[in-house]
């Protein structure tokens, strides 16, 4: 029996419990959550809530629970460095060191590592820690930049220009915000084309990628609003995007395993578990926008879904420095993904209300994240709280199934009706056609 340990209970943690039940590897499910989550608890041995950041109590609940191998869904505990607690306990872990993590921590130490090894795919950047030559190389790249804090952030600080930023003064005066808080940044050359999402499973130098997945991280229709944890995402059944070419698909995979070799490289550690590459196709090629150390959210709903092989016994693989191609094995179908999301969200969601689930025909296909079932009720807990998936031959079929069970959710809610339709794809494979044209 082997007992595994799920760090996390979001929407990306229900998947990947959804996974690990499917597996026909005789197991048993633990839990360490931040909130009641009623999809994970139903398929759970023993279900704790605590502080995610907490590593000493994770620690030693693993330990309790004889935990063989732990799974960390988020980047929080990843950035604390709870891998090397678990692993000073023996207690392995899909998920890398806090030195390994940095590839997604510190966006400073992921452009120098790419430079560093000569990895292409890298905009123009400099890291600054204050105001000199910050002028200077906003100058440089005149109206096509790009302010990144240096940190952890959840998305939010990323400043671009033309979008949040509409002058150099503005974008000193969050220099000076930054520098005031002690944070350093990146300034980089904003990058033009369309973004896509690269996820590998990685055991030291061997990566086996997974079909290209479009997350759409603004909160309204049309790509308005705010930006966010992520609306929803979509992937299609040959497993490219309908934007994107096999030339684009090829470089993305370069990027991820050069990046992955120089990261075990510099470390005194190697990588295990999923490295999750932001790449924008641009008319210069495929470019690096950032890395995640973990599966993303909902990303991890596409995938995950699609998903044919036993997911413990690929967790096995790359634990054991097994993993190989023919151990992972995905659906020819598209999905499309959505996200019920608080009315207000990001900014000003709405709170502690309930929402009645009742009316949903095909509730295998809900994943719950940011809803609390304690009492009963399903609550509002503030961030986004429950993702659709569709799963059909095209992406169109995929999305119509999302829709149709979004809509049956009822609630101070609201979601992205464009996210997976033709109109919005069509515009995102002409804007790469005109692109490519000029390049041409
Ligand atoms: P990040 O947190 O680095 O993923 O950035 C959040 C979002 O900002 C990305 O999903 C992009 O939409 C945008 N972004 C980040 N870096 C760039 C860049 N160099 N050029 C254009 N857009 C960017
Ligand atoms: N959906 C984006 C992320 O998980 O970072």
């Amino acid at each position: 029996m082997t007992n595994i340990l799920l760090v996390g209970s979001g929407a990306r943690e229900h998947a990947i419990a959804k996974a690990i039940n499917r597996s026909t590897i005789a197991h048993q499910l633990f839990c360490y959550a931040s909130h009641h989550n009623p999809g994970i608890i139903k398929l759970t041995q023993h279900y704790h809530c605590g502080d995610l950041k907490a590593l000493d109590l994770i620690t030693a609940y693993a330990r309790e629970q004889h935990i063989d191998f732990a799974i960390i869904g988020p980047e929080a505990p990843l950035a604390l460095g709870l891998v090397d607690h678990l692993q000073q306990h023996n207690i392995a872990c899909i998920g890398p060191t806090q030195q390994l993590a940095q590839i997604e921590t510190s966006k400073g130490f992921a452009r120098n590592l790419l430079t560093q090894h000569n990895i292409p795919g890298s905009p123009r950047y400099r890291n600054f820690t204050e105001l000199t030559g910050v002028n200077a190389w906003l100058a440089e790249l005149g109206d096509a930049y790009v302010v990144k804090a240096d940190g952890l952030m959840g998305g939010k600080g990323v400043k671009v220009a033309g979008e949040h930023l509409h002058s150099h003064q503005q974008a000193l005066q969050y220099c000076e915000q930054l520098i005031q808080h002690q944070q350093p940044f990146v300034i980089e050359e904003k990058l033009i084309g369309q973004e896509f999402s690269l996820l590998s499973f990685v055991a030291g130098n061997r990566l086996v990628h997974m079909p290209l997945v479009q997350d759409h991280k603004r909160a309204l229709v049309d790509d308005q609003g705010p930006n966010t944890g992520g609306m929803g995402c979509y992937t299609d059944a040959n497993h490219l995007l309908p934007f994107i070419t096999a030339a684009e698909l090829q470089q993305a995979q370069t990027i991820n395993e050069a990046t992955i070799a120089a990261l075990n490289a510099e470390a005194n550690t190697t990588y295990r578990g999923i490295l999750y590459g932001g790449f924008m196709a641009t008319q210069h090629g495929v470019k690096l926008i950032e890395y995640n150390a973990r599966f993303g959210d909902p990303e991890a709903v596409n995938l995950l879904s699609l998903l044919t092989s036993d997911f413990i016994a690929i967790c096995q693989a790359m634990l054991n420095q097994q993993l190989s191609a023919s151990l992972v094995q995905f659906k020819q179908h598209a999905s499309v993904c959505k996200y019920a999301v608080p009315k207000g969200y990001p900014d000003n969601p709405v709170k502690q209300q309930t929402i009645d689930i009742s009316n949903v025909t095909q509730p295998e296909n809900l994943f719950y994240a940011s809803v609390d079932a304690s009492n009963n009720d399903l609550t509002l807990l503030g961030s986004r709280a429950i993702a659709v998936i569709g799963i059909a031959e095209t992406i169109a079929a995929a999305e119509t199934l999302a829709e149709t069970q979004i809509q049956l959710i009822q609630g101070p809610l609201y979601h992205r009706p464009d996210i997976g339709t033709a109109q919005l794809i069509n515009q995102r494979i002409q804007h790469m056609q005109s692109l490519r044209e000029v390049a041409a």
